[in-house]
């Protein structure tokens, strides 16, 4: 249980208030601890809920549906004529949608009586974090000050024409033409959005492939579906240079391993190249906090190497994901409070929100062949799913991977309709070491697209029903 605190100090002082710092505090606050949270945004949630996670989902289902009511109705004998953009109110919307969340949050920490500091947090001393001129002390600081996009040498962004992932969700106009450096999730996502109301997007990607570290059968399908909605890629190929012009931006690119320069001409150029941890602000030099290529370093408990500092989140490295974040701030919090708080690592889903979705969680096919795993792999098709058929959605598949002697899943990926939402019951599977057969032998409403799953856990076992 938390301290008392007669000097009206606090017992945690967060800084950061993304979804690991304010899920943090809300979880201190029920354990009983005095809690502050610190952040230089004037709105909670950090940059998944004000300008990362929400916005970006926000306006792929905006424009998914621009996208469906000017090509995918007439399929189901729906006819309405062109669809006209109104892309002021589309941002609107998104806005609105963040604000209404970012006060939702607001609400949660009055509920939960925990002390909002805005400003810039500095700790200043072992026990001490500073804002402007003032000083709060507190037995446990948690830093949780997330991450920025990792800049490109040579391409200097101004948020207008050269954008990262923030300019990108504030486009005034449609731009005729977009270049997206990155073929990872932000790239794909963001470049999806613009794509669909009607820019020409070309990702170039440094990487042979899109979406590295993803199972190599759902990138090819990913790849594929991608260039059929009109995307363009350059793979294996770098940027070495942004030059602003009058009319937009002239982009060097070459083969990344070397050979003629090219330039490409953009209206706007999306910079989605990673993200780098946020620790600027904090003074951690001073105090002594260790850091490893700017992440900061903690043990299994999430503790700094001084007394008293703890870290969770994007900050400390690992997945760049919103739920792995609230994860470890619940952890942290709970293994303060002397309960025995835990992240099971393996069983983080990632979901990229394209259309089709694309879900990976755990081991891929690669990671167990090299690791030199006896596996079984079952693999279903949306095409052979009755729900995914009478919907009209019908692209990609789900696969699962359970060790060949014992059963148990090891990793499931899906690129299909809904795969954010289908892994989830594989996420479950994995965290109570279920088997394939724990899967098949479960019942599910049929028709739905979550037969597909079952399906596939079937054919792990060599006994799939539809195929
Ligand atoms: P953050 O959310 O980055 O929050 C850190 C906060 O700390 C910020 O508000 C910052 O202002 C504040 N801060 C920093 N330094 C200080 C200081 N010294 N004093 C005071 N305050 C400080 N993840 C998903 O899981 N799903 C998604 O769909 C998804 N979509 C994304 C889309 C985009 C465009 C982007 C950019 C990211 C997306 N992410 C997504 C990633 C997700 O946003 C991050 O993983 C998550 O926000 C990390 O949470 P965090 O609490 O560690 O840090
Ligand atoms: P990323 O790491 O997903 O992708 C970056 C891509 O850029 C990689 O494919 C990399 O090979 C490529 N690249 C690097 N340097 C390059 C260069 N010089 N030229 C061309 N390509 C280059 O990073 P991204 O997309 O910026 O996203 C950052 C983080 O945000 C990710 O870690 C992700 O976890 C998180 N995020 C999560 C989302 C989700 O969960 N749906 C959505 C958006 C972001």
């Amino acid at each position: 249980m938390a301290d008392s605190n007669p000097n009206g100090a606090f017992d945690v002082i967060i800084i950061g208030g993304g979804p690991g710092g304010y899920v943090a505090a809300i979880r201190a606050a029920q354990l009983g601890f005095k809690t502050a949270r610190v952040d230089m945004r004037e709105t909670l949630g950090g940059t998944c809920l004000n300008v990362g996670c929400i916005p970006s989902k926000a306006l792929l289902q905006s424009s998914h549906l621009f996208d469906e009511a000017g090509h995918g109705l007439e399929a189901h004998g729906v006819s309405v004529g062109a669809p006209k953009l109104d892309l002021k109110a589309m941002l609107g919307r998104k806005n609105s949608v963040v604000a209404d969340l970012t006060k939702g949050i607001a609400f949660l920490f009055k509920k939960n009586k925990i002390t909002h500091i805005v400003g810039a947090g500095v700790i200043s001393a072992v026990g001490q974090v500073s804002v402007g001129k003032d000083t709060y002390s507190a037995k446990h600081i948690i830093i949780a000050t997330g991450s920025e996009p990792a800049p490109l040498p040579g391409v200097e962004v101004d948020e207008k024409q050269i954008v990262t992932s923030t300019g990108a969700l504030d486009l005034t106009s449609v731009p005729k033409s977009m270049v997206v450096i990155g073929g990872g999730v932000i790239g794909l996502e963001l470049g999806s959005v613009w794509r669909r109301l009607g820019a020409e997007v070309t990702v170039v990607e440094f990487l042979p492939n899109i979406l590295p570290g993803m199972d190599g059968e759902v990138v090819k399908q990913a790849t594929r579906t991608l260039k059929k909605q009109g995307l363009k890629f350059k793979l294996g190929t770098k940027v070495t240079g942004a030059k602003k012009t009058k009319t937009g931006v002239s982009l060097s690119v070459e083969p990344a391993a070397g050979g003629d320069v090219e330039t490409i001409n953009a209206d706007v150029v999306l910079v989605s190249i990673g993200r780098r941890p946020f620790t600027d602000k904090l003074g951690l030099d001073k105090i002594g906090v260790e850091t490893d290529r700017g992440f900061v370093k903690i043990d299994a408990h999430f503790k700094t190497n001084v007394d008293g500092i703890y870290a969770i989140g994007d900050v400390v490295g690992g997945a760049m994901l919103a739920h792995k974040a609230e994860e470890e701030g619940i952890a942290c919090v709970e293994i303060l409070a002397g309960q025995a708080g835990h992240v099971n690592y393996g069983a983080i889903p990632g979901v990229v929100y394209t259309h089709p979705e694309i879900a990976a969680l755990g081991k891929t096919e690669e990671d167990l062949k090299a690791a030199g795993v006896d596996y079984t792999v079952g693999k279903f098709p949306f095409i052979a799913n009755s729900r995914a058929r009478a919907v009209g959605d019908t692209e990609g598949f789900v696969k699962i991977l359970a060790d060949a002697k014992t059963d148990r899943v090891l990793g499931a990926h899906i690129i299909g309709p809904g795969a954010g939402e289908l892994i989830q019951e594989v996420v479950l599977a994995m965290e109570f070491g279920g088997s394939s057969e724990d899967i098949a032998r479960t019942s599910h409403a049929h028709p739905g697209t979550s037969e597909a799953v079952k399906e596939a856990a079937l054919a792990c076992l060599g006994r799939a029903i539809y195929v």
